[in-house]
């Protein structure tokens, strides 16, 4: 019970930002309810395409350092899609809710997206990664 709240606790300290501005209780996604241990086997899928960590760089994706709370299309260097940076005009914000979205079905949520990626269907798990990727701020 003491470690299942220390990591609540945690995942809540992660995402305080990034919840700061986000006025939206009726959605149903608990930042909470991921554990970013196993969020860390998750990111295996991502790896191919995506670093994250202090001294990350962009390959095929761009580095995912702090990307939780950042507007979308902003790391430098990386060349986006035109609909990634159409979003990103439009003010596309990577809260842990658009994340969630974007990686339940990335085409659909973001149609001509370059990542090419099939999505994660299981809600646990893009949870779980959220919570790691909220370890890199
Ligand atoms: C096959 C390569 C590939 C895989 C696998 C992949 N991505 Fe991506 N990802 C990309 C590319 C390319 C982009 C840029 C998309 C664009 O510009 O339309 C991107 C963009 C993103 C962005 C937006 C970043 C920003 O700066 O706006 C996020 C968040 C993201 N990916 C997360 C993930 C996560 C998490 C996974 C693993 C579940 C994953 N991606 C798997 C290639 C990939």
């Amino acid at each position: 019970m003491a470690l299942k709240f220390g990591v609540l606790a945690a995942a809540a300290v992660a995402f305080g930002g990034a919840l700061a501005g986000v006025v939206a209780p009726a959605s149903a996604f608990d930042p909470a309810a991921g554990d970013p241990t196993a969020g860390e086997k998750v990111f295996r899928k991502c790896q191919s395409c995506h670093a994250i960590g202090p001294e990350a760089k962009s390959k095929t994706g761009p580095a995912l350092t702090g990307v939780v709370g950042r507007p979308a299309g902003k790391f430098e260097g990386y060349a986006y899609s035109p609909a990634m940076t159409k979003e990103a005009e439009a003010g596309l914000v990577w809260t842990p809710e658009k994340i969630d979205a974007f990686l339940a079905n990335p085409k659909k949520f973001l149609p001509g997206t370059k990542m090419t990626f099939a999505g994660l269907r299981k809600d646990q798990e893009r949870a779980d990664l959220i919570a790691y990727l909220a370890k890199f701020p």
